[in-house]
């Protein structure tokens, strides 16, 4: 992080580009560092956009196991047998299309951590494989007779879903809950935090290599807005005004054309670049009801000095 964000904002820090003030926000980095140092198995909750994967991030880079690799597996992106074929890998010839041997995730892993991202879509079919796997370190490769082999991985799983609701709707395994969730960490809002919203505009705007400064007004309204979407929200909002033009973006954070790429490879890296089309036709909920939008981001104009965003070059 940069000095400024600790200079301008006492308290606040930052732990492997983790932006924290909030005291709550900090006892949890804490806990999930001594996390880091056991081998048990962690569960992270909270909503979407709060942080789940920096957590994930953080105790697999505090952990024996930096050294090795960090697998993440989402797991609501692909359908079943992808999923099983991702996470245990296949041998050549057990499908159309599996022209070699591919090793899973979980041998990807060895020795490192794997980290089960959006466990709560699992079908119940992949969830009885998972659970197998936890008792046992076992796999075995989709379409193999042979015996299976053994992995040494460390498990941290992340939801945004309500486990014991799923539990509760028959969808999620509750041994296979207990067998996740050895330590358990819940991610607060962005909202039930709010000292931790300016030092993250702070920032967001510094990782732009630019310097725009938020005047009190625009920064007491970022903190006072409910932020649904948490801190992946602030860009998506941007979006809703342009109407999924990025570029128009540029101009409603004031910064300068010639960092367009820039500003695209910035929101990449931290996976916040949304697909511009859901924004085009006026889709969204903010651009249905512009009264929804933070008045600052609302009417677009260039910055001036009596401008609530008002920004220096
Ligand atoms: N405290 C923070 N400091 C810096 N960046 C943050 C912080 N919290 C979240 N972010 C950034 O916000 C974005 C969303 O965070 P992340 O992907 O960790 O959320 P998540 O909880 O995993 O959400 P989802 O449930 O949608 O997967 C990422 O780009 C992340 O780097
Ligand atoms: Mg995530």
């Amino acid at each position: 992080m940069s000095a400024e964000v600790l200079r301008s904002h006492a308290g606040a820090s930052s732990l492997s580009g983790f932006i924290v003030a909030n005291p709550q926000m900090v006892a949890l980095l804490a806990t999930a560092s001594r996390a880091a140092a056991s081998e048990g198995k962690v569960l992270i909750t909270g909503e979407s956009g709060v942080g789940k994967d920096l957590v994930a991030r953080h105790i697999h880079a505090h952990s024996r196991r930096s050294g090795r690799p960090f697998v993440a597996v989402n797991c609501a992106a692909m359908t079943d047998s992808l999923l099983e074929s991702e996470l245990f890998g296949h041998v050549k010839g057990s499908f159309t299309g599996a022209y070699r041997d591919k090793p899973g995730k979980l041998q990807v892993a060895h020795r490192g951590t794997i980290f089960l991202d959006e466990v709560g879509e699992m079908s119940l079919r992949m969830q009885a494989m998972l659970l197998r796997f936890l008792e046992n370190g076992e796999i075995q490769s989709v379409g193999s007779d042979g015996h299976a082999s053994h992995v040494d991985v460390r498990v941290v799983a992340a939801t945004n879903r309500n486990l014991s609701e799923l539990i509760a709707a028959g969808q999620f395994r509750e041994d296979l809950m207990y067998r996740l969730r050895v330590i358990h960490l819940e991610v607060p809002p962005l909202r039930e935090r709010r000292d931790d919203i300016p030092p993250l505009v702070e920032y967001f705007v510094n990782r732009t290599g630019r310097s725009v400064r938020f005047g009190e007004a625009a920064m007491q309204l970022l903190i006072r807005h409910r932020w649904p979407g948490n801190v992946r929200e602030l860009v998506r909002r941007g979006l809703s005004t342009t109407r999924g033009n990025y570029r128009a973006l540029l101009k409603l954070f004031g910064m300068a054309p010639a960092d367009y790429k820039r500003f695209l490879n910035f929101l990449a890296a931290h996976d916040c670049r949304a697909d511009f089309r859901e924004f085009r036709n006026g889709a969204p909920e903010m651009a249905r009801r512009p009264e929804l939008m933070l008045p600052a981001l609302q009417k677009p104009k260039p910055l001036s000095a009596e401008s609530p965003l008002a920004s220096v070059g």
